[in-house]
């Protein structure tokens, strides 16, 4: 199958980790809106302008499935891309939720998402009496990217972020940004071993991965293919060095605009 899923950056790299772990013989197409990184404090206006262009470039890929890989564009404008795509369209935050098992959970994500409190929405559909507190990280996305992810500066502001989640003592937290699982290690360092650490890519996944093999027969069973495709709207020199660090590959990428 040939799947199509976009972030603002490097962010998506974790979805399409944990999507090719579970579903590796596809094609897929990553595109990293470069160009408006980062997303995580624009106006719902914004992002559904954002989802609007991405959906309309997306259209004409010819993909079997659309993978939500960015949180904010998820929290904001699920309905226009599923309005706008002709296949089916997986997501984060509604995979997750129905996950959930724990009954006080944290949440950290981009203050755009957590504006909306879609994962306190969604978790309270599927468990009513689940305690949710959500935390906005707006420093994370711009370090995450520069890579300045081992210094004591983003230990302090992990720190300050995580704070107020410890003080409500809850059992795990959702990576409600797709840049987030790229600082785990940092994250558990600084919480308790008892708080799970959730990446709702893990979920999405999963439900990918029934749709496949009710679609595919002998999916498993083929020999281990991947074929990425990628494309960013600027910088495109950075981000086959990105693409290395964190995917260990060195691709070719292509320099698409999607402002009309
Ligand atoms: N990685 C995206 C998300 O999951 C976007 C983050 C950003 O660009 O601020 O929200």
């Amino acid at each position: 199958m040939r799947l199509g899923l976009f972030d603002s950056g490097i962010g998506g790299f974790t979805v399409l980790k944990k999507v090719i772990e579970l579903c590796p013989n596809n094609s897929f197409v990553y595109l990293a809106d470069t160009a408006r990184l980062p997303y995580g404090e624009k106006t719902a206006k914004e992002i559904i302008k954002i989802a609007e262009e991405i959906s309309s470039w997306f259209s004409y890929q010819n993909i079997d499935a659309f993978l939500v890989a960015c949180n904010t564009t998820n929290a904001i404008a699920l309905d226009v891309l599923k309005k706008n795509l002709d296949v089916p369209v997986f997501d984060l935050i509604g995979s997750a939720a129905s996950t959930i098992q724990e009954s006080r959970v944290g949440v950290i994500a981009t203050p755009s998402t957590v504006k909306t409190k879609a994962y306190t929405k969604a978790i309270l559909e599927f468990k009513p009496k689940t305690f949710v507190i959500e935390q906005p990280c707006p420093e994370f996305v711009p370090m995450i990217e520069m890579d300045n992810i081992n210094s004591a500066e983003i230990t302090h502001v992990a720190s300050r972020y995580l704070q107020p989640l410890l003080k409500q003592k809850v059992h795990s937290l959702i990576l409600g940004c797709s840049h987030y699982p790229l600082i785990t290690p940092l994250l558990k360092e600084i919480l308790p071993s008892s708080v799970k650490l959730i990446d709702p890519a893990e979920a999405l996944s999963l439900k990918l991965k029934l749709f496949m093999d009710s679609k595919v027969s002998n999916y498993s069973k083929k020999k281990k293919l991947v074929d990425l495709n990628f494309y960013v709207t600027s910088n495109i020199k950075n981000f086959p060095n990105k693409a290395k660090h964190w995917l260990n590959v060195f691709p070719q990428v292509n320099l698409v605009s999607l402002q009309k």
